[in-house]
């Protein structure tokens, strides 16, 4: 073989970086014999010279500032794994800009900023590819751009946090605290540099955007996603959800349907007898049902050092195979070409339409139930079952759990404030809604 090389300059040596620089030393012959040349790691950046690493950086130029390197380095290719969208866009507009192509696994910077990146990179013929910043291991972006490409795509659903999904399972499973458990998939490398963006639903907000330009053809606009995090939900809830048959998981779903589409990522209630009910831990999974391939599922790790590092190297492949055969960049950056990319109307939650689990903690008191349900029947939301807990440690207020037909969010919304204006009524009604994901 040819000795040809590719150049690289790796910004960010955490949990990312330093798994991309373990997997390119591990499987180097590896990548080498698929892919007819050598990647070269010439140079890296990251705040701390000093910082004890979980990867050798003997011998490679370091820079603390990534904006230094750019200007003083001759790559082919910057990999981005700083993360936030401050010196991270100003590093990528600066490689883009200077002809060097650019691999990232930043979705919050692909969400916010992706629109503008994308016509530098456009003007300046230099890519840049992103597919760890959706599902980290899993290829879901190359699956939508390459692999179902001929498909007019209906509806996606997915876990895409690995954190939340962590959460949600060792909370079930080891009946840990909530706390416990987010310091857990922190010390694992899972959660964002703020972890609330994992746990308020933000990171897979930022994910379900880029995922719903590449399915529906539509601008990067993460102000369209309705967004809800894990925090109301707790062991109780676990737990009844499973009586009744269902799983709770954090979903991030994309749905055309006649009115517009439905953007939106919060807990849901999903049936145990499917597939992403029973994706556990650090695990994604995503559902995309299109009209020729019709449902499709891809499973695999979330987050984490080398998985993600999986997707980055497979990325600065890619690339390089295009530089060594000289050819052009041919998949648009968000599946359709930019001048295709069309505002659609997107649905206000009010207007959606879902079964609802509700937890309502009441004064153990005859009555109570009536009153409840007297003020779904005057908004017309009829109330499939109803199970009513004992609570040993506190018995004079106790849960109730109800799960409703089909009824609008807007009504549901407008019952609950009245019944939560009920005296009997304790605290904040649990609000989950139920995703069959069968059609
Ligand atoms: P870490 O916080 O572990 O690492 C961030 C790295 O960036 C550190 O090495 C840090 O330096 C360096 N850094 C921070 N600011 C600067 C700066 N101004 N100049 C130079 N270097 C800087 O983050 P992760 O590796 O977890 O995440 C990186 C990116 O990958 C993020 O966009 C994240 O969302 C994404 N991602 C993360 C996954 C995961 O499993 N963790 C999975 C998929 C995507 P120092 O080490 O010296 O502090
Ligand atoms: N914090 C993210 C998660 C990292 O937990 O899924 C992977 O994108």
């Amino acid at each position: 073989m040819e000795n040809r090389v590719i150049k690289i300059g790796i910004a960010g040596l955490g949990t990312v970086g330093s798994g991309v620089l373990n997997l390119l030393k591990k499987n180097n012959e590896e990548i080498s014999k698929r892919s007819g040349f050598e990647i070269k790691i010439e140079c890296i950046s990251a705040s701390d010279k000093t910082k004890k690493r979980d990867c050798d950086i003997s011998g490679l130029r370091f820079y603390s500032d990534p904006l230094e390197m750019i200007d003083k380095e001759s790559i082919d290719i910057l990999v981005e794994l700083i993360g936030g969208e401050t010196t991270a866009k100003d590093l990528v507009i600066k490689a883009l800009k200077n002809n060097i192509h650019v691999v990232s696994a930043n979705k919050a910077l692909v969400a916010l900023h992706g629109n503008e990146i994308s016509k530098i990179s456009n003007h300046n013929n230099s890519d840049i590819y992103y597919e760890a910043s959706v599902a980290g291991a899993v290829p879901i972006i190359r699956i939508i751009r390459e692999s179902l490409n001929a498909n007019d795509i209906n509806w996606i659903a997915g876990i895409i946090n690995g954190t939340t999904n962590y959460i949600l399972t060792e909370m079930l499973k080891s009946k840990k605290d909530f706390n416990m458990v987010l310091k857990e998939a922190q010390d694992l490398g899972y959660a964002e540099a703020d972890p609330s963006f994992d746990v308020g639903g933000i990171d897979a907000a930022h994910k379900l955007t880029i995922l719903s330009s590449l399915c529906f053809g539509i601008p990067l606009d993460f102000n369209s996603i309705h967004v809800e995090g894990i925090e109301d939900i707790e062991l109780d809830d676990l737990n009844y959800a499973r009586e009744l048959g269902y799983s709770i998981k954090h979903l991030a779903i994309g749905r055309k349907n006649k009115d517009g589409i439905e953007l939106r990522v919060h807990s849901c209630l999903i049936p145990e007898k499917r597939l992403l009910a029973n994706v556990d831990g650090v695990k994604n999974a995503v559902v995309v049902s299109s009209d020729a391939a019709g449902p499709t599922l891809y499973y695999g790790a979330g987050a984490g050092s080398l998985a993600t590092a999986s997707s980055v190297a497979s990325d600065i492949i890619d690339i390089g195979r295009k530089i060594i055969s000289k050819s052009s960049n041919s998949i648009p950056f968000l599946s359709y070409h930019n001048d295709e990319l069309k505002n659609k109307r997107i649905l206000d939650i009010n207007e959606i339409v879902s079964r609802y689990y509700l937890r309502i903690r009441v004064t153990n008191k005859p009555g109570v139930l009536a009153d409840i349900t007297k003020i779904f029947g005057k908004k017309s939301i009829s109330i499939e079952s109803i199970l009513q807990k004992e609570d040993l440690i506190n018995d004079t207020n106790v849960p109730i759990v109800l799960v409703t037909h089909e009824v609008l969010e807007k009504n549901i919304i407008d019952a609950l404030k009245d019944i939560e204006n009920l005296e009997v009524v304790k605290g904040k009604i649990v609000k989950i809604r139920i995703e069959e994901l069968d059609s």
